[in-house]
């Protein structure tokens, strides 16, 4: 892989996952979203004051939750990903000042066995290319401060679980994916490492300060975070839900598996490849690994959404002058085929008059448009839904056809 085009690669992940530095509170634990797609989700919270029971079917990081429960209101929300649900659980969790203290403890004595070096550090995770990550320093590092969390810590004690939040934000911090810090340089080879002058032990305790900091601030409402799928949320959680604020996955082919990867490997949630692939076939948009080679012989089924708008995308992405057109096709029709199997099985848990904000993205293909948003203002329509609007909320990038939208509904 070329220089350039890891840098650009890298530089587009801290756009998403890497970037946390924006934002004080919980929010800023971890997040995917970017700061104005909180700003859009909270203003929506606030705007619905009399909302009694909101539902985010795509958890995340946990944005609709946290504000859900930030301004007094009960929050549900399901993920696919066990590392995000576990995640979002810690973010709307309520910490008493004795936990708080207790993880101060905690983090002095992490340090301490780090420093000494008495304990046996953890093996090194099995993430491909692992040494572009860390440097043979940084990654001795975080071997010693991982195995030594669960060993002054119990499992799933408050303490456990916001030091290794902690660790995580310190290990992106370590890693060669950090673009702000001062010390990091790029290497004639195109590689890049921080610099030896970094304290790591500092940058951990830095990060439990601010985990600490947001964790002091409970939250007023009450916040359920359950893993699940969004094709059937009946199955795991109980309706009924007034408002639905979401941001769904967008048909840009982007694998949050991925994406999380670093995080999911050192906490556990991952111990292989396979897995990754396994996980990233069962989420809505995920082309990761065999993911993206099962789509090749990959059929629609009997139910799929009949409609000619997105007929003529298909056709056209298979037949584009590119030899991936036809699996990129099935990877389009898989999307809408998930997203019409999510809307259809969330009508049981709305309530009479429950309001719908799903903010989504279209997307491009070989220079074909899918209007996401038309495709799904057109499934709400099928389902019975009414006062559908597709609001457009900001233009993605340069490219001037790529626009984020509100796509509104209300159930009958
Ligand atoms: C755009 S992200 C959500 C971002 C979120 N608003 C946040 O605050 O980070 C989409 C999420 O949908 C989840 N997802 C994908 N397929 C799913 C499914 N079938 N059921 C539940 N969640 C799914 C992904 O794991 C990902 O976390």
């Amino acid at each position: 892989m070329s220089a350039v085009l890891e840098r650009k690669q890298l530089r587009q992940r801290s756009d998403y996952t890497y970037k946390f530095n924006s934002k004080t509170g919980r929010h800023g634990w971890l997040r995917l979203t970017p700061a104005y797609s909180l700003k859009i989700v909270e203003e929506l919270i606030v705007g619905h004051e009399q909302a009694k029971r909101i539902f985010d079917p795509f958890c995340g990081t946990g944005t609709t939750v946290l504000s859900a429960t930030y301004h007094g209101h009960e929050g549900v929300t399901t993920d696919i990903n066990p590392f995000l649900v576990w995640l979002a659980k810690a973010k709307t969790a309520h910490y008493s000042p004795k936990q708080i203290s207790a993880t101060r403890e905690a983090c002095a004595s992490t340090l301490d066995l780090v420093r000494n070096q008495s304990i046996e550090p953890v093996p090194a995770p099995p993430i491909h290319n692992i040494e572009r990550w860390w440097s043979a320093k940084a990654l001795d590092f975080l071997r010693l401060l991982r195995a030594a969390i669960p060993a002054v810590t119990k499992e799933h004690s408050a303490e456990h679980t916001l030091l290794l939040i902690a660790f995580c934000r310190s290990l992106i911090e370590l890693s060669n994916a950090a673009f702000n810090h001062q010390s990091m340089s790029f290497k004639d080879d195109g590689s890049f490492d921080i610099g030896f002058d970094v304290d790591m032990a500092s940058v951990f305790s830095e990060d439990v300060r601010f985990v600490i900091r947001g964790a002091s601030e409970n939250p007023t409402g009450e916040g359920y975070v359950v893993l699940g799928d969004s094709r059937n949320p009946a199955e795991v959680v109980e309706g009924m839900f007034d408002l639905v604020v979401t941001s769904p996955p967008y048909a840009n082919r982007m694998s949050y598996i991925r994406e999380l990867r670093p995080y999911m490997y050192w906490l556990g949630f991952l111990v292989n490849g396979r897995d990754a692939g396994e996980l990233d076939w069962t989420a809505i948009g995920g082309t990761w690994g065999i993911a993206t080679s099962r789509l090749t012989d990959w059929t629609r089924p009997a139910d799929y959404f009949r409609s000619t708008n997105l007929s003529t995308a298909l056709d056209q992405i298979a037949h584009a002058d590119n030899k991936n057109g036809a699996v990129l096709a099935n990877y389009v029709a898989k999307y809408f085929d998930d997203m019409w199997s999510h809307f259809l099985r969330l009508t049981p848990v709305l309530d009479h008059n429950a309001e719908l904000h799903y903010i989504v993205g279209n997307s491009t293909f070989y220079g074909t448009l899918v209007s996401t948003e038309r495709l799904y203002a057109e499934m709400l329509a099928a389902l019975g839904f009414s006062e559908i609007e597709c609001r457009a909320i900001r233009k993605r990038n340069s490219k001037k056809e790529l626009v984020e939208f509100d796509v509104v509904a209300r159930w009958k």
